[in-house]
């Protein structure tokens, strides 16, 4: 049985049906698969059963793995996942009780909330994040934990000429403790600190998989390098304001079962909110891009 992709938006989201990823991937699937992210951004396909390790084996189809940050910046703690190479979104500590309301990783998770892609914070980002839902929150009227994610090249293309022209070029600088300082998460020790120093990223690129031009914007990045931090930092909270605008933005409300594939290269998510209380079971594995956005052609 060969895949079907329908879309849910014409050039941002779809649905992958008439395939169990738990097996061995055929050529023509990948290459299927493939070719919807680099038009879509966004794939969902539901109703899988997978271990980590049959995630991590399918997302290496896509590309190296980026292995997971959580541990250089979560020392002394146990942690509940076996792998470096699939990253614990859960809301669950290392023994799989539910994280304590002042836990520090309960903390330092809660700035997925915040508008992100991730790894920018890495010299080398990432590419593509695949995220699996093992156990989702029942949504009583205070939210199950959707995804929200913005599409940055439609953001990107609505931009007035002058603006386009005004962003051409610039570089942010991005660092994981800026994302956590807007949430007043600061308890890391300075071993954890010095492990994830500031990168520099540029803040339009040329999307590979389509060629179109992106933004490329998160919470982590701070401000733009030749320009005072204010100024620059205004500019980064307009542009996240404007890409965040409502046409560009696509909500999933998770099943159990879901694997949901995007391309951080070109988009923005946040996780919205839950009752914290109960079991959220996520869990993500990222591969690695090919280089610096400094290193791409732009
Ligand atoms: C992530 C992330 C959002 C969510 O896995 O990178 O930001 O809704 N997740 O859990
Ligand atoms: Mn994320």
């Amino acid at each position: 049985m060969s895949i079907t992709v329908t879309p849910l938006t014409t050039e941002f989201v779809a649905e992958i049906s008439g395939i169990d990823l738990a097996q061995p991937l055929p050529a023509a699937d990948r290459d299927a698969i493939q070719a919807a992210i680099d038009r879509y951004a966004i794939l969902v396909f539901h109703d899988q059963k997978l271990t980590d390790d049959q995630q991590i084996a399918f997302s290496r189809q896509f590309g190296p793995i980026h292995a997971s940050a959580q541990r250089a910046r979560h020392t002394g703690i146990k942690h509940r996942l076996a792998s470096n190479e699939i990253a614990d979104i859960s809301n669950l500590d290392g023994d799989s009780k539910v994280l304590a309301p002042d836990a520090k990783r309960r903390l330092d998770w809660l700035a997925n909330r915040l508008w992100h892609t991730d790894a920018s914070f890495r010299a080398v980002p990432g590419a593509l994040s695949l995220l699996y839902a093992h156990v989702v929150p029942d949504d009583d009227g205070d939210g199950g934990g959707d995804t929200e994610f913005a599409d940055l090249r439609a953001a990107y293309d609505a931009l007035p000429d002058k603006t386009k022209r005004e962003i051409d070029g610039l570089v942010a600088e991005h660092s994981i403790w800026h994302s956590r300082g807007q949430l007043a998460v600061t308890k890391y020790t300075p071993e954890e600190l010095a492990s994830l120093p500031p990168v520099p990223q540029r803040i339009v690129r040329r999307h590979p998989g389509s060629g179109r031009k992106t933004l490329y914007l998160a919470s982590h990045a701070s401000h733009v390098l030749g320009m005072p931090i204010a100024d620059g930092r205004l500019l980064l909270l307009d542009l996240i304001e404007h890409a965040t605008q409502r046409p560009f933005v696509h909500r999933h409300c998770w099943r159990q079962g879901d694997l949901v594939i995007w391309d951080n290269r070109c988009t923005m998510h946040r996780a919205r909110p839950f009752d914290t209380t109960k079991v959220r079971d996520l869990r993500r594995v990222t591969t690695r891009d090919a280089a610096s956005t400094l290193e791409q052609a732009a």
